[in-house]
């Protein structure tokens, strides 16, 4: 029987990463949040002081950093330069900077290459969840199901202004102020020249917006069963 690949993609505050995780766990899959991996760049730009608005040298600078991500779905981390990076990478200052360093294509280029031989890693373990933007579009366009996760702005404003409030650093936004971050994001994710945030032809899209989190977990692993 071949890998089971799942690609899970979607804008930001649709609850892929907490879906995603879950669906690895229920499958006995690995797991990776290709995310994680654009804000641990994102880190080392700001820790080493390259202006992220300055494309050329983000291009330079991108092939510098050590990134590790570990694929237990019970336990992500992701280490840069051998320094857990899970904590700093959830900051707004990196959730600010993510953006400009996610549309250099040698950023890209580089990430896209990690996540491919995660996959290939992971076909001995039976498989592997991957969530981001590009997943199904441009990273792993063979995969097993496509998913594409989205939900009204309100209700992905509300969760991710939820989610941040447990994390240092993360500092106190309004629901308000969250939903414009999103939105801003996402207009610069979708409207970026290379692997913009995008639904694939062949993805299913699961609106979430009225879904409890175990609804939404529930669809995926029927979906996957089914193409089994
Ligand atoms: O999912 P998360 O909000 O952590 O992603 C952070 C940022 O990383 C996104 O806003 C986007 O700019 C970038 N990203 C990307 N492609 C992916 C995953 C994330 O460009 N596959």
């Amino acid at each position: 029987q071949d890998a089971v690949v799942v690609a899970i993609d979607g804008p930001s505050g649709t609850g892929k990463s907490s879906t995603s995780r879950a669906v690895a766990t229920k499958l006995g899959l690995r797991f990776l949040d290709t995310g994680a991996q654009y804000r641990a760049m994102t880190w080392w730009m700001l820790t080493n002081e390259v202006d992220v608005d300055d494309a050329a040298a983000v291009a330079l600078a991108s092939d510098k950093p050590v990134l590790v991500s570990g694929t237990d779905p019970l336990n992500p981390t992701i280490t840069v330069d051998g320094v857990d990076a899970s904590g700093p990478i959830r900051t707004q200052e990196v959730t600010a900077a993510v953006s400009a360093v996610s549309a250099v294509p040698e950023v890209r280029a580089r990430l896209v290459e990690l996540q491919r031989t995660a996959c290939a890693e992971s076909a001995a373990a039976g498989g592997i969840v991957v969530e981001g933007r590009d997943i199904g579009t441009t990273v792993l366009p063979d995969a097993t199901l496509k998913v594409y996760l989205t939900a009204s702005a309100q209700a992905r404003a509300a969760r991710r202004s939820g989610e941040l409030k447990g994390v240092p650093g993360a500092g106190q936004m309004s629901v308000e102020a969250t939903r414009e971050a999103l939105v801003r994001r996402d207009a610069a994710d979708s409207g970026r020249k290379t692997s913009p945030l995008a639904k694939a032809d062949d993805a299913i899209e699961v609106d979430t917006t009225e879904l409890s989190l175990e609804q939404v977990i529930e669809a995926i692993v029927t979906l996957v069963d089914e193409k089994l």
